[in-house]
């Protein structure tokens, strides 16, 4: 059963981000990765879906129809908590302040919407949860009026690049992010 993210599933998919997903965001710890949950859940600049089986969440997806807008909702509302969360991580590791400094920059992202997160718990991959938690996506992008959309992906996580190409995204360009070769996909939903 796929329902739509909400607070209630932060800590699962915060175990799920942590656990499977590279990036500034889980580098930034759980802590962290909690809030920006916490609140994207709440905003109408995100949106995302959970799938569950026999009450457990197996796997989720989340997208951006904003990025920018929903990253100020994010500063704003997650405010002293998630600024000290954050403080305490760079403190921490040092290292990821060139990162994030990276990401502020932004540069090749354009303001398209995106998914931003995917990620299905490994002992369930290759049953299908993947490609239904993106048919719900597409959906849910429909029904906001927004028929194109992209993503970011390492250059060597080749089963999510295939995973992505055997459903019709197209590679638009690679670039360099961190010293790392990232991919970027973009996907036409039909009507
Ligand atoms: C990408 C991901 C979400 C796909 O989820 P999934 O539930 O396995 O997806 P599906 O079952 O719908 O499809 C999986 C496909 O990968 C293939 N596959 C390749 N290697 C696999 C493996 N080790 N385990 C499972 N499936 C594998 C399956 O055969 C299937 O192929 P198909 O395209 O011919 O159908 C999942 O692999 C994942 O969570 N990866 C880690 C997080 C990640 O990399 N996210 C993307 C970052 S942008």
């Amino acid at each position: 059963m796929i329902c739509d993210m909400e607070e209630k599933h932060a800590a699962v998919v915060v175990e799920l981000h942590c656990r499977y997903l590279s990036g500034l965001l889980a580098d930034l710890g759980k802590n962290v990765v909690k809030i920006f949950y916490e609140v994207v859940s709440a905003s109408e600049k995100g949106f995302g879906y959970v799938y569950v089986e026999n009450g457990q969440v197996l796997g989720f997806v989340f997208a951006t129809v904003d990025h920018p807008g929903l990253y100020r909702e994010v500063i704003r509302r997650g405010n002293v908590r998630l600024l000290s969360s954050v403080f305490f991580a760079l403190l921490k590791n040092p290292r990821l302040i060139k990162e994030a400094i990276s990401h502020l920059r932004n540069g090749h992202r354009a303001s398209s919407p995106e998914l931003s997160y995917i990620a299905v718990d490994e002992r369930e991959r290759g049953r299908g949860i993947g490609e239904a938690l993106i048919e719900r996506l597409n959906e849910g992008f429909r029904r906001r009026d927004i028929h194109y959309y992209e993503l970011s992906v390492d250059g060597d996580n080749e089963v999510a690049r295939k995973f992505y190409e055997d459903r019709s995204f197209v590679l638009c360009y690679e670039f360099s992010e961190c010293g790392l070769l990232r991919c970027r996909y973009s996907l036409t939903i039909g009507s």
